[in-house]
């Protein structure tokens, strides 16, 4: 199958590698954290859901499935998007468009790929913020071929004039473009080919209506379960050469934040650490004594986890407590703290989201080493 990416570095010196904000969403003030200067934020790059620079290309790729057999997780995700493949190959016609939302890091490209080389076809790879001008995405329409899968990514990031030249297309494979200016402007139509546009977002309440209506099918793609995630720190470890038997896997896999992109992050270090040191098969002590090494904590929590805990904890007795007064003790924006660090501490229940605000669960208090006694009362273990 042939890809060709048009995937492009974002001109925005907001973007870097930084959570991105939906368009029209105001950008929380970053207000003074209570830290203080020596307890300064110090986020364990290891830990960020987003891909890296040099993992955006040959790194990832190398390990990543390229059918669907070979994916590993996701089971709902993948029973679904199974039969509409079946049903539209078997009336010859093309897959309807698809938004697959969630978290960063769980596969929403991976999976874009699998299903075009599975439906026989080509798939261009772009992302919402390369398609600033109507004529990156027009230019994008017209050499598609028919059945392709167009992949965008960030889509709740799309400017306003590229999702209005996508709707018509999306609707009836039409391009409308208009020729001329002033009174004098005339728009016309160009047929496009029928194509599936997979769209992905790590913010589905951020699209509008307009475009999330337009997609056939709207999946998410949720945390994957630590044996799952031990999966495809084993097949992934095949893929590099590097012996690991089951429990270094699962050492590895714990600390991952339930995120194949983590998990496979954490796998290369561990596997230059076992190299240089000499360990041969990696096993649970190599893998731990490595992460241990480069700072990643046993449940995969970072500085702003523990920060989030800490502040519930210890100046709210639990809570509840608002998102507004997390972020302004943690230092990050309100978006990135909902969509990156909750859904995380949610899933391996160490938080818990009240209309009144979000509290530390039980487990929460004995993994920062707290005990949470019957009157409520705080103190240390
Ligand atoms: N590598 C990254 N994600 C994967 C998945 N879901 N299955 C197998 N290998 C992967």
């Amino acid at each position: 199958m042939a890809i060709i990416s048009s995937r492009q570095q974002s001109q925005n010196p907001d973007d870097g590698e930084q959570p991105k904000r939906p368009r029209g969403a105001k950008k929380t003030p970053k207000q003074a954290p209570k830290q203080t200067p020596q307890e300064a934020p110090q986020e364990n790059p290891l830990l960020q859901p987003e891909a890296k620079v040099d993992e955006q290309g040959k790194q990832e790729d190398s390990i990543r499935p390229h059918r669907f057999e070979d994916y590993i997780g996701q089971k709902d995700l993948k029973d679904v998007l199974d039969i509409a493949m079946k049903a539209a190959k078997s009336r010859g016609e093309v897959l309807d468009h698809l938004l697959l939302y969630g978290p960063p890091g769980l596969g929403k490209t991976t999976m874009a790929m699998i299903l075009a080389s599975e439906m026989g076809v080509g798939c261009k790879i772009t992302s919402a913020p390369a398609l600033e001008r109507p004529r990156d995405i027009a230019g994008l329409l017209v050499t598609l071929k028919p059945g392709d899968v167009l992949f965008i990514d960030e889509i709740h990031r799309l400017s306003r004039m590229a999702e209005e030249i996508l709707y018509p297309a999306m609707e009836d494979y039409r391009l409308d473009v208009t020729v001329g200016k002033g009174t004098s402007a005339r728009t016309r139509s160009i047929p496009l080919v029928k194509f599936t546009l997979v769209g992905a977002t790590t913010r589905v309440g951020a699209l509008t209506s307009p475009l999330r209506d337009r997609f056939g099918l709207v999946q998410k793609l949720r945390f994957y379960e630590p044996d799952e995630l031990s999966k495809i720190v084993i097949r992934s470890a095949q893929l590099l050469n590097t012996s690991i038997n089951i429990e270094g896997a699962e050492e590895v896999a714990r600390r991952a934040r339930g995120t194949p992109r983590i998990a496979n992050r954490l796998l290369r270090r561990v596997r230059d650490y076992a190299e240089v040191k000499k360990c041969g098969e990696i096993n649970r002590t190599v893998a731990a004594e490595a992460l241990e090494l480069f700072q990643v904590d046993p449940c995969g929590l970072d500085w702003t986890d523990r920060k989030m805990l800490s502040v519930i904890i210890e100046q709210f007795n639990g809570g509840p407590v608002g998102l507004e007064t997390i972020a302004a003790a943690t230092g990050e924006d309100t978006q990135t703290i909902e969509e990156v660090y909750e859904p995380y501490l949610m899933q391996i229940g160490y938080l818990s989201r009240t209309p009144r605000g979000r509290t530390a669960t039980q487990a929460a208090y004995k993994h920062m080493g707290f005990k949470q006694n019957s009157s409520e009362q705080l103190s240390l273990l």
